[in-house]
This record gives C-alpha cells, structure tokens and sequence, in this order.
C-alpha cells in the first residue's frame, strides 16, 4: 500500500525523503513522487520504482537546497498507475501539495461541487480532490493550513493518512490520519512523518503514532502541535522505539523473505521468552493472564483475520477445540464486518495481523467492539492500529517482516496460538499432566528443530528446480496439516504467480483429481500420524494419474519414499505443533521456485505488504 515519508528541519530533505521511500518500498507501489519546498515549491512525480523518481529527478530537480518536503510511493486504486496519477497531488492553484494513503470514498460528488465552481482535474485520483478541497476553503476561508485541513476532513468519507504542505506557508507541516497509519518521528530541531517507522529509526527513537482523527501540525522552529477534528489540543504519548537499523537491512540475504526464513528459529523462541517453562509446566501469555477465568468460560472463540494470518487461524481452531474445547470459528474479517454476524457478550473475539493495520480486520475489529465483544489482539506490529483497538492481546515480537510474503509472522501467530490453546487447556483442567509437560517441552525444541530444517535448503532448492516450469500445482494436506496446505499454495502462488491450490487431501476426490497428470506437482503434507494409511492412499491416487508427489514427511519414513517422487524430511513432533515445522518446506519452495523463474521476490507484482485500502 502507498508509503509516506515527510520532512522538517535543518537538514537536506531530498535525500531523507528518498532513503525514507526506499524503506517503504515492501509496502508495495507502483509510482512514486516528491514534492519539495524552498520558498518555491518542486513537483516531480514517476511511475515505476523510486530509483526511476531520482533519475528523473537528477534531470529536473533545480537544486538540492531544500530542508522540507513530502514523498510518497503509491499503490493503484483510483487511476492507473502513471506519472499523473502519482502523489504528490496540488490544488487548483498550485500552492498546496498533498500526500494521501487511503480512499476518499466521497470524492465524486466532492469532484462534482467543484468543477462547478470551475476546478480544472488532471489525475483519476481521490487524492487531487482532496489537494483541491484544502485549496478551495483556503481561498475562501483565509485560514491557517491546519485549520484548512481540519475543515476539508470533516467533509470527507474514507480513509486517510495525509500530509500536506502550502508554499504560501512555508516551513509548515499537516498530517492527518484517520484508519491508515501516520507516525511522527521527533528528532532534535526536526521532523518526519512517515507511514511507518522505518524511515524514521536512523534519525531518532521518538515517536508519536497519531490516532485517527488527529491532525499534527509541525512548524519550524516551534514545535509540533495535535488537535482532533473538533478543534481540541490532544496530549499524545511519546513512544520510544525498539527498532535497530540493521533489522529493516537486509543482513546479507540475497531476498528479505529469505533472511526471515532463516530468523525463524530465533523469532519463534522470542515468542515465547517468558512465556512457556517445561521444566515447571507453565504456559501463559500475559495479555490473557487477568481475564484468564472469563476467558476459559466463552461460549466460543472466534478469529478473524485475511490472508497468510487467516491460515494462522485455522491452525487456532484445531488447536483451541482440541486441546482447550471450546468451540472455534475462524473468519475472513472482510466477510465477517459486513455479514451481520451473531457476537454474544461470551464471546471471545482474536483478531490476527503481522501489520496491524489491515483495514477489513481492523474493521471487523471496530464492528465487534461495537457490539460488545472482548477483543484480543495477536499482532507483530508493536504499537499498530489493531493492537491499539484491541482490548488486550500478545505481540508475536517477530521484528518487522518486510518481504511481502509473510513467513515469520506465520509461525509467530501459530506460536502464541499454541501457547493460548495451551494455557486455556490446562487452566481449564482438560490436559493430562504429562501430556502437557511433554507438548510444553515439544514447542520448546521447535527452534532447534526448525533449524535442522533450514539446513535442508539445498534439497528444497534441487526439487524447486525439478518443478519450476510447472503451471498450477497442488497442496494436500490433513487435519493440522490442512492449513498448512493453504498456506503452502498462497506462499507459491503470490511469488512465482503459479497457480496453486490448498485442498484437504481427501476432499481431492472430489474434484480436483480431475486435473492431475504427468505435469502436475502435487505437493503432499504428510507427517501425521492419524491417518497416515489415509494420506498414503490419497498419495497412491495421484501417483496413479502419473502425478509427480513431493511429499513433506516424518524423518524415517520409509513407505512413503519408495512411492513419492521427492521427499523432505522433518523432525518428528507432537501433532498439534506440525505446522510449525512443515510450513518450513513450503516457504523454501515457493522462494527458491519464484528466484528460479526470475520474479520479485520482496515486492511481487499487484501486492502490498500492509493492505490498508478495503
Ligand atoms: C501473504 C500475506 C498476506 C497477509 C494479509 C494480512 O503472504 O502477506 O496474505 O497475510 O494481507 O496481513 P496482516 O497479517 O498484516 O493483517
């Protein structure tokens, strides 16, 4: 989604605001712009990379004397992507400049009032209505910017994260935001506003997340100010950063995605410092902790959340009705926050997100919350909007993920996940003591255990080649292994653009056998141990169609060798705990696939890593 970065203070903002857009570059975009002010205000706009926008801009731009400006790198949604329709956005006269993350989802009939007063568009955008409503109350108003704004926000619907900048009013910044992030980074005699905050770490730890409906003003030399939309000054709580530099670089890894591939034995354990001891038989998560007994009670659980973070939720459910027996249901928030859902007061609401900031979960969130539900969060994004809104909840404390192919985050969710049905289970009296003390010492071994995996990256790496040219592909498997199929199939199909599908193994029968033949890898999960005549059979099915089997396996499995075509082994672990390993494989393939056939690993085509739009 569109990354902001802004700029106020002494120093040069060209290359700060640059620097900044490349480290938004993992949001996802497909154009990008600046708009730099010094007494004069320059435009410079580019589709493509943010490498593009410098060339253009080393062509074009009068000088880099500039000490403020506003950059933006945007993700399609209302206009292609070109150099038109790239941020930033001025007003009529030209005076105002705006950056915009987000929709205005009113800004046709806003468009309309004001080609009727003989406004001029040149963009698709909703963004260069808004840049257009600022300018039009300023010219009749005669306000000061932030005032401008304030009353320029109060007549639009949607979502937004802005910053905004007037020549005629130089050494001043907006920002506003209202469901998309915006972060102010307060540094000494200097400013940022950014989308997140990686632009932001090497020049200071302090920062301010704005709330929605607060808009920040920043003045040379004065300071910062935040009022809300009424016009009533906020007193925002100054936030230190636990972010180090070296873990938004890429650490020597050819991709992100693969350098978090490779984290996941030390973020995995970092999810459960302080949170599991096997040798005392405890598990506890801290945010569950004072409202453990009410918790244990609900009537049911419900998770919600999309994508990769969805495929965590299945795995909650097997593991909260199994091990803490409580009924669980696991929903697509984007379907969820509109379908007039039944949510009882006994209900308990788990919202999962790696960004925090996924617009259809946040939501689905504010739509429960509204209904009285008890919320909880397990979220990687310290301090995001989703572990704001939520009423308690767990970071997975994975450090930021910035490949757009979420890995880490997956087993830090499936971690706290184990932990929660872990705890709700004993609490609750439902799991024999030694069974406990031995799935307590099991998650305890998944680090090491991950790591035997990860030193099988060479294999991975000879099969990904043996079915690189493959068209579609297909994932099975059963029980816990089932969402990892899903999973498997998303990793597969959004960084190599192979068209792959998860299935329970079984339900193949039932239509998607139809598609398998000699072409056909299918990709086969089968380290359980219930049914595991089941899945050898299914295995036997598609070998029988001349299907090529690469099947995720238990280490000294020796059936299911002499019949598949490719193995990989893993570790042997308690069932309810496999996905934390096999989901290993899958990320491996998909990556060392989508390198074989030269696509964009980091930054896959039409994706983005914090999907803030609906
Ligand atoms: C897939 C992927 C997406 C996200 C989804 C939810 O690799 O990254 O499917 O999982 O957009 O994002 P979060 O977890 O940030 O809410």
């Amino acid at each position: 989604m569109c990354g902001i970065v802004a700029y106020l203070g002494e120093k040069k903002a060209y290359p700060i605001i640059i620097e900044g857009l490349k480290r938004l570059e993992y949001r996802g975009y497909d154009s990008a712009g600046i708009a730099l002010l010094n007494g004069k205000m320059q435009v410079l706009k580019k589709k493509g990379k943010v490498s593009e926008l410098e060339n253009h801009a080393s062509e074009q731009l009068e000088n880099y004397d500039y000490s403020m400006g506003i950059g933006h790198t945007r993700w399609a949604t209302h206009g292609v992507p070109n150099d038109v329709n790239a941020h930033p956005h001025t007003s009529n006269d030209g005076n105002i400049s705006i950056i915009h993350n987000g929709i205005i989802e009113n800004y046709d009939s806003i468009k309309k009032a004001l080609i009727e007063k003989g406004h001029v568009f040149h963009s698709d955008t909703d963004t260069e209505v808004l840049a257009h409503l600022i300018g039009e109350i300023q010219k009749t108003e005669k306000l000061p910017l932030e005032e401008v704004v304030r009353l320029a926000l109060k007549k639009c619907v949607g979502a937004y994260a802005i910053v905004v900048m007037d020549q005629n009013d130089p050494g001043k910044l907006v920002g506003a935001k209202f469901s998309s992030p915006l972060v102010l980074g307060i540094g000494d005699d200097e400013f940022f506003l950014a989308s997140d905050a990686s632009p932001i770490i090497k020049y200071t730890n302090k920062v301010i997340y704005l709330n929605d409906g607060e808009i920040v003003t920043i003045k040379r030399g004065k300071g910062y100010c935040i009022k809300n939309l009424s016009n009533e000054t906020q007193n925002p709580k100054v936030s230190e950063l636990d972010l180090k530099l070296e873990e938004i670089e890429k650490g020597g890894y050819d991709h992100f995605m693969l350098k978090e591939i490779f984290q996941q034995p030390t973020t995995v354990a970092t999810s459960m410092k302080g949170r599991i001891n096997s040798k005392e038989g405890w598990a506890i998560l801290g945010g569950m902790k004072p409202n453990i007994a009410r918790i244990a009670k609900s009537d049911r659980i419900i998770l919600t959340a999309c994508g990769t973070s969805w495929h965590s939720a299945m795995i909650g459910e097997y593991l909260l009705e199994d091990l803490a027996r409580i009924p669980t249901e696991v929903e697509y928030a984007s379907e969820f926050r509109y379908r007039n859902p039944i949510i009882k007061e006994n209900d308990f609401i788990v919202a999962l997100s790696q960004s925090g900031e996924t617009a259809d979960t946040l939501a689905a969130i504010k739509m429960a919350k509204a209904k009285g539900a008890y919320l909880y969060g397990i979220v990687n994004a310290v301090g995001s909007s989703i572990a704001r809104e939520t009423d308690s909840g767990s970071y997975i404390h994975a450090g930021p993920e910035i490949g757009v192919a979420s890995t880490k985050a997956f087993t830090g969710q499936s971690t706290i996940l184990a932990l929660m049905a872990l705890y709700l289970g004993h609490h609750k009296g439902l799991i024999e003591e030694t069974y406990f003390r031995k799935l307590l010492a099991e998650l305890e071994s998944v680090p090491s255990k991950i790591t035997k995996i990860l030193a099988k990256d060479d294999h991975i790496k000879y099969i990904a080649g043996e079915i690189k040219n493959a068209s579609n592909a297909l994932y099975l498997g059963r029980g816990y292994n089932f969402p990892v199929a899903l999973e498997g199939a998303l990793k597969l199909k959004e960084i190599s653009y192979i068209h792959a599908e998860g299935y329970p193994a079984a339900e193949m029968k039932h239509g998607p056998i139809a598609l398998i033949d000699m072409y056909m890898p299918v990709i086969v999960l089968a380290t359980n141990k219930s049914a595991y005549e089941k899945i050898v059979s299914n295995i036997q099915e598609v070998k029988a169609r001349k299907g090529i089997v690469i099947a995720i396996v238990t280490e000294g499995d020796e059936i299911i060798k002499e019949i598949a075509d490719f193995i990989i082994e893993i570790p042997e672990i308690e069932e309810p705990l496999t996905p934390l390993l096999s989901v290993i494989p899958m990320q491996l393939l998909a990556y060392h696939i989508a390198v074989m056939r030269g696509c964009h690993i980091d930054q896959p085509r039409n994706l983005a890593k914090s999907v803030t739009v609906e």
